[in-house]
């Protein structure tokens, strides 16, 4: 099996959703030690930020028309696509920062976009498992309800645009213990916590299973 695994947090050693998929990838390689995992990570290693807009004014172009930026970027965005097809499974750590997604995902979901083609289920039928982590919370009736615009759109393009068969391991309050502003909601922190383990063990036994 070859698994491929994208981080995005900025927060090196210090990432919660790293973390998580630490534990997905460990369960799966576990039990299937032969497994071949491929990783990228887009907030050490960002992708050039301007890659995609390239990569779109070449895809007008004839071929011989194109720049060397353009070249290069379609390259990227195609070897980025490969790399999704290539994989039989994905376990893909993408936190929320400032509200959406990272700049990071979002320019690999571009460019993936343009590598595969628009509308393409680039992922149709692959087990996905999309780790992702927040500092407050999100929930029905919590002051900033409707706040978290990383994770559905994660899913409208995981799931409902490439297809994947899609399993979400999440954590809230992962700032609680670093802002002191949220130390009332230790208990509850302490339980998503330990559910998010939980679930990122069942993720990675359930990608091995496959
Ligand atoms: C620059 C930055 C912006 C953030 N913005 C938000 C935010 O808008 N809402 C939130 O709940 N948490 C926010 N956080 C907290 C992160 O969601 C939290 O640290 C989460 O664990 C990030 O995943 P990571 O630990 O894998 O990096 C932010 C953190 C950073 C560093």
């Amino acid at each position: 099996m070859t698994l491929l695994r994208l981080d995005a947090s900025i927060q090196g050693d210090r990432s919660a959703s790293s973390a998580l998929a630490d534990t997905v990838v460990a369960e799966l390689t576990a039990a299937r030690p032969g497994t071949d995992v491929v990783t990228r990570h887009l907030g050490r290693d960002p992708l050039p930020a301007d890659a995609w807009a390239h990569a779109t004014a070449g895809s007008f172009l004839a071929e011989d028309r194109r720049t060397a930026e353009q070249r290069a970027a379609l390259d990227l965005a195609a070897t980025l696509a490969d790399e999704v097809r290539s994989a039989d499974a994905l376990v893909l750590a993408l936190p929320l920062y400032n509200y959406g997604v990272s700049q990071h995902a979002k320019t690999w979901i571009d460019l993936v976009t343009t590598g595969a083609g628009t509308g393409v289920p680039v992922l149709e039928g692959k087990p996905t498992v999309l780790v992702t982590t927040r500092g407050g919370s999100y929930g029905e009736g919590s002051p900033r309800a409707g706040w978290d615009h990383n994770t559905d759109y994660l899913r409208r393009i995981l799931a409902d645009l490439w297809r994947a068969d899609l399993t979400v391991v999440e954590r809230e309050f992962t700032l609680v213990g670093v802002n002191p502003a949220l130390d009332e909601f230790t208990d509850v922190a302490a339980v998503l916590a330990k559910q998010a383990e939980q679930d990122a063990v069942a993720a990675g036994r359930a990608l091995a299973a496959r």
